[in-house]
């Protein structure tokens, strides 16, 4: 029998009692006992973690045919162990369908129970703080859907919609079926942390994003007027792409790159999922990207976003292990090239406005970065007033720099997370005055408690896009 099911089947059995690991395990006629030893050892000592992300990922649901045991030394060996050993046989493609949402969901739980390193999530209960009450926010997709649509959906569903929320507690105080609209940015809902919605029907036609609040200020910030364009740098997997679609209304231009085309794949396939048309991918290293180049001559706007440490976020400790404890030599590759893309931003020409954002904590990939490229570039760029109300601001490391915004589930209930919006100085005469200067994001009307209207009906598959919806 191959590795994965004997393991499985050792591990029912000592589950239900059966007897004990060494004794199963020898009585199977496996090969290399150690290797099965072991495996099995380490799949049950994180079983209760598996079984919650194995639950909240949704993949027994999925994948009808897959027993639990087996599933749970999978996703072991996906998200814990050594990868699959043997290449995996049949069951990788299976689990590489599910990956993504697997990982997402053990960095969730991280989150959560406020630790960093898996062995720390085997504690019981681990530490429940406040990163335990960072809620489920969810961006409602305007390319596809409207707020009003959307709440009066999740209404009909049996959600109890509370309206605005004034402040941080009430996101805080959020329980059970309940739900609010975010005091701050539009389209942002907000649930309680345990609210899973990866199997609504919304989510899964693209209707809503699964977003965490931190990661919808750079679009928000940047804030491109439809018409207008836009580079994103370092775009996959395309989040905050599909969000600058929407606040385009998919008119105007996003160029998006990235270097990696896994990444990339995956990000065409959320693009067309979330009704995006607006957006140009492409496999190219941003740092080689020509500001010369006559199609970029009216991108007035950059979010540049680039790979960091992520230790703001445990997500990101899975995709880079050893991400969340950044060796020195790793922060001074990481800031380098974050230094080098910030600086070459810079130089397009018709740029006005560019956000810079990371999911890391660390002062050189974040404050150190920003003074480096205003010292760059004396007098034609400068950190943008945003948000004055947002309670964490920068590292107080230069002038200026409490205009630099971080993001954490202390200060913000939300990941990790650090923002810098640098404008231009002086608009040059060719760039017209209007398209220039752009607005901060300004909250849309909140939809009334009482439903207004009929948009979808209850139990009915959303509708598919609709153009001009906004
Ligand atoms: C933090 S992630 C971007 C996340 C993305 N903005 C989102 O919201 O979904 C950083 C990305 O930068 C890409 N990257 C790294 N170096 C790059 C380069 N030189 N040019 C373009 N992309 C690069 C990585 O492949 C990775 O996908």
């Amino acid at each position: 029998m191959a590795l994965y099911a004997t393991a499985a089947s050792v591990l029912a059995g000592v589950e239900s009692r059966r007897g004990s690991i060494k004794g199963l395990v020898y009585a199977s006629s496996f090969q290399n006992v150690k290797q099965l030893y072991a495996l099995v050892c380490e799949t049950q000592r994180y079983s209760a973690v598996l079984d919650a992300v194995i639950a909240s990922a949704g993949l027994l649901r999925a994948e009808k045919k897959l027993r639990p045991h087996l599933a749970k030394v999978l996703v072991y060996e996906l998200l814990l162990g050594k990868g699959f050993r043997g290449g995996g046989g049949r069951w990788k493609p299976l689990l590489d369908r599910h990956q993504a949402r697997l990982k997402a969901e053990l960095a969730r739980l991280k989150v959560q129970r406020r630790v960093s390193r898996n062995e720390d999530l085997l504690q019981v209960g681990s530490r429940p703080g406040t990163a335990s009450q960072v809620p489920r926010f969810v961006r409602v997709n305007t390319l596809k859907t409207s707020l009003v649509d959307a709440v009066d959906y999740f209404k009909r569903q049996g959600f109890s919609y509370q309206g605005r929320a004034s402040s941080l507690e009430d996101a805080r105080a959020l329980r059970g079926r309940c739900f609010l609209l975010d005091p701050l940015l539009p389209e942002l809902l907000v649930f309680p942390a345990q609210t899973d919605l990866h199997d609504h029907p919304l989510y899964r036609a693209g209707h809503l994003i699964l977003q965490d609040k931190a990661s919808c200020l750079p679009a928000a910030l940047l804030a491109p007027p439809p018409g207008a364009h836009v580079i994103d740098a370092c775009a996959a997997p395309g989040n905050k792409t599909s969000h600058l679609a929407a606040l385009l209304q998919n008119q105007g231009k996003i160029f998006a790159f990235d270097l990696d085309a896994g990444r990339l794949a995956s990000m065409a396939t959320l693009l067309a999922r979330a009704g995006v048309s607006c957006c140009e991918l492409a496999e190219e290293d941003f740092l080689a990207v020509s500001p010369s180049d006559q199609r970029y001559r009216r991108v007035q706007y950059i979010l540049l976003d680039p790979s960091c440490s992520g230790s703001g976020m445990p997500a990101r400790q899975l995709e880079e292990p050893g991400a969340g404890t950044p060796s020195k030599a790793r922060l001074q590759a990481l800031a380098g090239f974050q230094q080098r893309a910030l600086r070459h931003a810079l130089t397009f020409p018709s740029l006005q406005r560019l956000v810079y954002s990371t999911c890391s904590l660390c002062q050189e990939e974040n404050e150190d970065v920003v003074r480096d490229a205003l010292q760059q570039n004396p007098g034609t760029f400068r950190l943008a007033p945003v948000l004055p109300s947002w309670p964490h601001r920068g590292l107080g490391t230069f002038p200026g720099a409490e205009y630099c915004l971080r993001a954490s589930p202390e200060t913000t209930l939300t990941g990790g997370f650090f923002v810098a919006v640098l404008e231009r100085v002086e608009v040059p005469s060719s760039v017209p005055q209007a398209e220039a200067a752009a607005p901060e994001p300004t909250p849309s009307a909140a939809p009334r408690r009482k439903r207004r209207r009929q948009a979808v009906a209850p139990g009915a598959q959303p509708r598919t896009q609709q153009k001009g919806k906004r």
